[in-house]
């Protein structure tokens, strides 16, 4: 199996944690792809979706399923999206397609989320992978300084613009132990709208693809 059917192979597992005639949270990214186009199968059953990023809402809209603005619904039945790295504490980081702060306020508002990746997404300790974090276009300089200063790491500018009109830091060189208390610390400079780790509100489960089929983890 290539990286890709392992992804298609979770995106297919995950409609299992669909619930009819509930709105659902979907993600962003390859995974996330997947996951919409299993999802068409289904889409007489669910009320309809809430988007992560304008991406999504279009695939989504692609399919006929109908995509509800946050503020027009009181209740995510269940989230699902992919993630760039997982530890076994099912913290996560997400971010390298940079929808991050969208992504984060769909799966807070989440009864539940189910995290979808390939085998090699998961690690014993994140931050090999550069952590992404929103900022507001004036407050960039200000807040890689104080990251490199306080946190560690080199924070590079990403040529991207978020569809918030925000920019992204990557941080490069961490390795996070205590993922609670980075998305916190980080969190908390001004200028930060927010970071690429999903560890004070993590996955409630993660399907892991991997060759020998799809592995159910939960923390
Ligand atoms: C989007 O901003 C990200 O958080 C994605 O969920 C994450 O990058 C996973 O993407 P892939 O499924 O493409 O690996």
């Amino acid at each position: 199996m290539n990286q890709d059917e392992m992804k298609q192979a979770v995106a297919q597992a995950a409609l299992k944690y669909v619930e009819k005639d509930t709105i659902i949270g979907v993600g962003t990214g390859s995974t996330a792809n997947f996951f919409i186009d299993a999802l068409s199968a289904l889409k007489g059953e669910i009320k309809g979706a809430v988007a992560s990023s304008v991406a999504t809402q279009k695939r989504l809209e692609g399919y006929g399923i109908k995509v509800f603005d946050l503020n027009q619904v009181d209740e995510i039945s269940v989230y699902i999206d992919g993630a760039d790295e997982a530890d076994g504490g099912l913290n996560l980081i997400k971010g390298g397609g940079g929808a991050l702060t969208r992504e984060k306020i769909v799966a807070a508002v989440a009864e539940k989320f189910v995290c979808i990746a390939d085998e090699s997404k998961l690690v014993e300790v994140m931050g090999a992978f550069a952590l992404p974090v929103e900022v507001i276009p004036m407050a960039v300089n200000y807040v890689k300084r104080q990251i490199e200063n306080d946190i560690g790491g080199r924070a590079i500018l990403r040529d991207f613009t978020t569809d918030n009109g925000n920019k992204i830091l990557d941080i490069q060189g961490l390795k996070i132990t205590d993922a609670k208390a980075v998305e916190s610390q980080i969190n908390s400079i001004v200028g930060v709208v927010t970071n690429g780790l999903f560890a004070n509100r993590g996955a409630d489960i993660l399907l892991l693809g991997g060759s020998d089929g799809v592995k159910i983890i939960k923390p």
